[in-house]
């Protein structure tokens, strides 16, 4: 069963989510998660939106650009150790990361892209418009940090990727509960 909520009412629970990772899931050739630690709630043409930053080499920005919708899951609780394992370290091109994490999929009310159980404040997301950061505007410190050009693109953390943005229209927000 799904509860339908106000999004704007878990705002501080969702960016305080974020810190720890929740899931930007896609469903391209398959369902495929990652973890993402940046994203913002808020409000973009007058549309309740969700942003999401995806590094180029990442399984999920073929997916997102090939399917243009998303769904984001937010625990309750503490993240999963293994969700975080398998969904923030390992790429959809080398395994089936629902049944490597072991998550529960369950179907989408607007959307073609599950959410996940264990993971139960669901957002349902299209995307209205993306757009690749350009490096050179980038101030310089956090452009060595994040960007380091010495370190190649398969790096699950800091390599030498731009992220591209994702602005995706909230089209569903719900609960999923345990019936
Ligand atoms: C806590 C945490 C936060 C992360 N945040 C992001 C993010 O916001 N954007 C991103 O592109 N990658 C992020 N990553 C890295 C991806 O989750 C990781 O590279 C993943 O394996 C990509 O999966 P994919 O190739 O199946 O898309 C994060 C990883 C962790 C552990």
């Amino acid at each position: 069963m799904k509860r339908k909520i106000d999004v704007f009412d878990y705002a501080e629970h969702i960016t305080r989510a974020l810190r720890q990772g929740v899931l930007l899931n896609t469903n391209g050739d398959k369902f495929n998660s990652m973890v993402i630690g940046w994203g913002h709630l808020g409000v973009v043409w007058g549309l309740p939106t969700f942003v999401v930053y995806v590094r180029e080499h990442r399984y999920t920005k073929a997916q997102l650009d090939k399917t243009e919708e998303f769904t984001v899951s937010v625990p309750l609780g503490d993240p999963d150790p293994l969700i975080t394992r398998v969904c923030g370290s390992l790429s959809g091109k080398d395994v089936d990361k629902a049944s490597e994490a072991r998550l529960t999929l369950v179907p989408a009310e607007k959307l073609q892209t599950p959410a996940v159980k264990e993971y139960p404040l669901t957002l349902e997301c299209r995307v209205l418009y993306s757009q690749r950061q350009e490096l050179a505007r980038i101030p310089e410190d956090i452009r060595k940090t994040a960007y380091p050009q010495d370190v190649d693109g398969s790096n699950p953390l800091a390599n030498c990727d731009a992220h591209t943005a994702y602005i995706g229209q909230i089209v569903d927000a719900y609960i999923i509960g345990d019936d």
